[in-house]
């Protein structure tokens, strides 16, 4: 198995990742955001000869760069999008897992390349979409959404707080003429909010759009919606987050599914209608250190929450485990 390419992308939080999402080393497992490849080849390593990883991206580019994984008899590549997985599973054959893992976001592949379009530091198309074959790109949104539609996508999603301005200078821009780049759009974000600090002034808008482009919140949203059909008893959830947005998600799914029954521990079964399902491993999220910050900048904002499954309820008759 050939190393990870750090050029491609460094993976953030990753000894904390594997630690978290592996549970049996013949067990079966789901890297929903595969990107470069670092967590799952560092997972793989960790795997027996009778375990099997499903490798998902909805970006060709990741399942190219990371060809030679598919001549691993434990490794399947499929490009589909992680808000589909119960159906991607169904296809591949497989039933519940026991570890799933997604490293939310984009790659530093896909930031760096300029002909992407993610990034107001490279020049390039408006595109942004993680999945070129699928939906319209980030000009259509930019160029064609009425002004009050493109406010609110860039006020929800990138938390600017100035939206309106940004919404009202793209429309001045874009009677003028439709815009293209991401250089133009860069330019026009820094002209209507002006330089305030190291921050680009476009880095909230571009979030905005990435997030709207791709239906990221909703993918999330459908795959916890999903979690208690993909997960075996016992097996793992991790997810690493990069904003507030995905967190804020994250954890009340987390906490929606923790059991919280009151049912005396001699009960037969819970009555209580709160028996959970999920218990996170542990109470806090975890973050990255000053050391890998230092390493990897753009790990900076990554937020790491995991959960494992409980054991199915006993049959009725049995105690089922409640609070004495
Ligand atoms: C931060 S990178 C993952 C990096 C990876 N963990 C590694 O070790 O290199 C995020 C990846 O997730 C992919 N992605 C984002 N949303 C997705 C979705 N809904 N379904 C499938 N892939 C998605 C992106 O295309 C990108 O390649």
């Amino acid at each position: 198995m050939q190393p990870p390419d750090p050029a491609y992308h460094l993976p953030a939080l990753g000894p904390e990742a594997v630690a978290r999402w592996f549970s049996a080393p013949d067990g079966v497992y789901v890297d929903g955001t595969l990107g470069g490849c670092g967590h799952a080849r560092a997972l793989l390593a960790r795997l027996g000869p009778g375990s099997r990883l499903v490798g998902l991206d909805r970006d060709p580019d990741a399942l190219a760069a990371n060809r030679d994984l598919a001549r691993d008899p434990r490794v399947r590549l499929v490009q589909g999008d992680f808000g589909d997985l119960p159906a991607v599973l169904a296809r591949c054959g497989l039933g519940p897992v026991d570890g799933v893992l997604l490293d939310l976001g984009v790659s530093s592949h896909q930031l760096d390349e300029g002909a992407r379009g993610f990034s107001f530091l490279r020049d390039g198309p408006l595109d942004m979409r993680m999945d070129p074959g699928a939906g319209p790109p980030a000009s259509a949104l930019v160029n064609r959404a009425p002004v009050a539609e493109l406010a609110r996508v860039i006020r929800a999603y990138g938390e600017e707080p100035r939206a309106g301005r940004v919404a009202r200078a793209i429309d001045r821009a874009r009677r003028r003429k439709p815009l293209e780049t991401t250089g133009e759009l860069a330019r026009v974000v820094e002209e209507a909010l002006g330089r305030r600090g190291a921050k680009h002034p476009a880095t909230r808008t571009f979030q905005a759009l990435r997030i709207a482009v791709n239906r990221e919140l909703d993918a999330l949203e459908r795959f916890l919606g999903a979690l208690d059909r993909v997960l075996a008893p016992g097996g793992r959830v991790v997810v690493i987050s990069y904003h507030s947005l995905e967190d804020r998600l994250v954890k009340r799914a987390l906490r929606e599914a923790q059991p919280r029954c009151r049912c005396p521990a001699r009960a037969p079964r819970c009555t209580c209608g709160t028996p959970g399902w999920l218990r996170p491993l542990e109470r806090r999220v975890v973050r990255p250190g000053p050391d890998e910050i230092e390493r990897n900048p753009r790990a900076r904002s990554a937020r790491l929450r995991a959960a494992e499954r409980l054991p199915d309820p006993p049959p009725d008759g049995e105690p089922h485990g409640g609070t004495p």
